[in-house]
């Protein structure tokens, strides 16, 4: 018996990375997984390791947040789980940020989670029952340097968290966000955020790198039933990077 058995749950962002790791979590836990993702090709190969179905889409377009779920309910019936991990990752200093790649960050990293968030709480609010889970970052709390619009967006991305918890409670729907601190993902590894690791180590009270896998139990815990007491909260999982 897993926490998640005959749920099903759309993970965005799932062709790799913390995503990837957290449909894994899922289907382990029972569920069913709907991988979305800009990357079509990555998206199916998840989806073919994970036995579930992969959705191609672009989570800051309207119609493509509106056909993930709608694929959902064509191929099966119900949608109990959003986790919302698709993101931008970039390293930009404050000053070299324009204002169209500002517009890019925030709309694939906060347009998107209201865009999934709205597409995914009406067949919730139908059955009476959904967990949201927004994946956040702990960049947020730090207010990382060369993350300018992304900080900014993950910031949205709580606040959201906290309106959609409060305006959905009321049909049997929770919503969560869980901030990350630096993991080693495809995303993060691109970037000149790969030599940042050991720098971060060493303010973190746990001393060592963290994975994607990292990140995973945390999500799963707030997308089951028990935590069904849990909402509107930000869950920062970062081996004790950020204290208060
Ligand atoms: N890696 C970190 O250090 C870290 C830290 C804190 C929070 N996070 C958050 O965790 C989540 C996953 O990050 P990651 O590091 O695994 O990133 P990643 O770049 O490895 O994976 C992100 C995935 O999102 C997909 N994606 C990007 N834009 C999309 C779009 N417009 N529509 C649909 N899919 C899109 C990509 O194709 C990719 O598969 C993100 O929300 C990120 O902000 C990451």
């Amino acid at each position: 018996m897993g926490k998640l058995d005959n749920r099903v749950a759309i993970v965005t962002g799932a062709a790799q990375g913390i995503g990837r790791a957290i449909a894994g979590k899922l289907v382990e836990e029972g569920a069913t997984v709907v991988v979305a993702d800009l990357n079509g090709d990555g998206a199916a190969k998840a989806a073919e390791e994970l036995g579930g179905v992969a959705v191609q889409a672009d989570v800051s377009v309207e119609a493509d947040a509106q056909k993930i779920v709608d694929t959902t309910l064509e191929r099966h019936g119900r949608v109990d789980v959003l986790v919302h991990a698709a993101a931008i990752v970039p390293f930009v200093p404050w000053d070299e940020v324009d204002f169209a790649y500002w517009r890019k960050i925030v709309s694939v990293n906060l347009d998107g989670t209201y865009l999934v968030g709205r597409a995914v709480e009406k067949p919730m609010r139908a059955a009476g029952y959904g967990r949201i889970v927004n994946i956040a970052s702990n960049s947020f709390f730090a207010g990382t340097p060369n993350m300018g619009p992304y900080v900014a967006a993950k910031g949205g991305v709580i606040g959201l968290t906290r309106v959609q918890a409060t305006e959905l409670g009321k049909y049997g729907i929770t919503s969560n966000a869980v901030a990350p601190g630096i993991i080693r993902s495809e995303g993060a590894l691109a970037t000149p955020h790969k030599d940042s690791f050991d720098f971060v180590q060493a303010l973190q009270a746990l001393p060592r790198h963290g994975h994607p896998a990292d990140i995973a139990p945390a999500v799963s815990f707030l997308a089951s039933e028990e935590s069904g007491w849990v909402t509107g909260q930000t869950l920062v999982v970062d081996a004790g990077h950020i204290r208060d």
